[in-house]
């Protein structure tokens, strides 16, 4: 029997989007007969039937392509029940596309925002396999997400090089890691560049902490070099409800928290200070070796799935084997670094700062 399957790419693009609908669609293309359908711009796409029959040969040449061949949008889930701008009911017009394409399933590559619409469409009746995409790494019951990996390479590579500038000028240098609510990037990251503190919004920290580790550095290296998530905050911030620290935030002359922590440390103990924020960087160019694989096991296992007719789950990488997880179980679960996690006891064992 012919399946056709909707594929889609949602939220902020990542290394390894590519590998993993290339892995979907080539495993799907050996397991059974199949047509494919490419939905533009991630749920955008599924509102506005925006789409495209693809052809077996668009699935060639793309595993080391960054970004996503579908383009993609971010759709907040929060949004996803109200009537858009023009009148349109967002479910009610998803489930009016999937029925004229007849879908036998869709396939949705994502992080959590997309996780949480894709369980809402299962709920609705949809034949529904979600695919964990992040740099972020903070989707639950994987151990990694595809982009994760290539990502801290990145971040990596900018803490290894602002280490040359740091050390010749004898400067304390601040590294912003991209992650709002997640800070595994900047664990990973921070702890693979050798930062001396590593600041991520899980565990708040207070700037007299992290003043007294750079000074306490100073003594014995001339420089310091601290990875902060951009979500990191205080422990004052931490207290406050999150509409109060946003207008607290508006309100700071500070356009980013490492540029707040580099200018506090300065005027705190006279270092010299500068910041960097390598930003979207993080996100863009070839998927490493590891996320072309993760994305390849992961998308000949969703493929798997629908041979199968399993719906309602979302693939993962657990230990050394490639499962599934109900997507009611994880969806708006993040996964998020637990303070007691052993990633971290381990960088505060060779003395890295948590400002805490
Ligand atoms: O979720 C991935 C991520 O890169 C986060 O780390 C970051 O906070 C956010 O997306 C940035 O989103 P945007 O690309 O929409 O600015």
């Amino acid at each position: 029997m012919k399946r056709r399957i909707g594929i889609l790419t949602s939220g902020g693009d990542c290394p390894g989007l590519n590998a993993a609908i290339r892995g979907v669609a080539r495993a799907a293309y050996e397991l059974f007969d199949v047509e494919i359908i490419g939905i533009h711009n991630g749920y955008g796409g599924l509102i506005d039937g925006d789409y495209q029959e693809m052809t077996r040969e668009q699935f060639s040449g793309i595993l080391t392509l960054g970004g996503t061949i579908l383009g993609t949008s971010r759709q907040p889930f929060r949004s996803m029940t109200e009537v858009n701008e023009n009148g349109v009911d967002k479910v009610s017009a998803m489930k009016k596309t999937y029925k004229k394409l007849r879908l036998d399933c869709l396939v949705t590559l994502g992080g959590n925002g997309t996780h949480r619409t894709a369980n809402l469409l299962s709920q609705e009746g949809l034949n529904v396999i979600g695919m964990p995409k992040t740099i972020d790494n903070d989707i639950t019951g994987t151990d990694y997400t595809f982009g994760f990996h290539t990502a801290m390479d990145i971040a990596t590579e900018v803490i290894d090089r602002i280490h040359t500038t740091a050390n010749s000028h004898g400067r304390c240098i601040v590294v912003e890691i991209m992650g709002n609510k997640a800070g595994w990037l900047t664990l990973y990251s921070g702890i693979a560049g050798g930062a001396d503190a590593i600041i991520i919004p899980e565990i708040p920290y207070d700037i007299k902490n992290i003043a007294e580790a750079v000074s306490k550095r100073e003594q014995r290296n001339k420089f310091s070099i601290i990875a902060v998530a951009e979500g990191a905050m205080t422990v004052e911030e931490a207290g406050m409800k999150k509409k109060e620290r946003e207008e607290l935030r508006k309100a700071s002359p500070y356009d980013s928290v490492s540029r707040r922590i580099s200018n506090e440390l300065t005027k705190m103990i006279g270092v010299d200070t500068r910041n960097c924020v390598p930003g979207h960087i993080q996100r863009g160019g070839s998927p490493c070796a590891f996320d072309r694989v993760l994305a390849t096991r992961l998308g000949v296992h969703a493929a798997e799935l629908i041979r199968d007719e399993v719906y309602g789950v979302t693939v993962a990488l657990n230990g050394k084997d490639i499962t599934h997880n109900k997507l009611e179980d994880i969806a708006g679960s993040p996964k998020l670094v637990d303070k007691d996690n052993n990633i971290v006891a381990t960088a505060k064992t060779i003395g890295i700062c948590f400002g805490d």
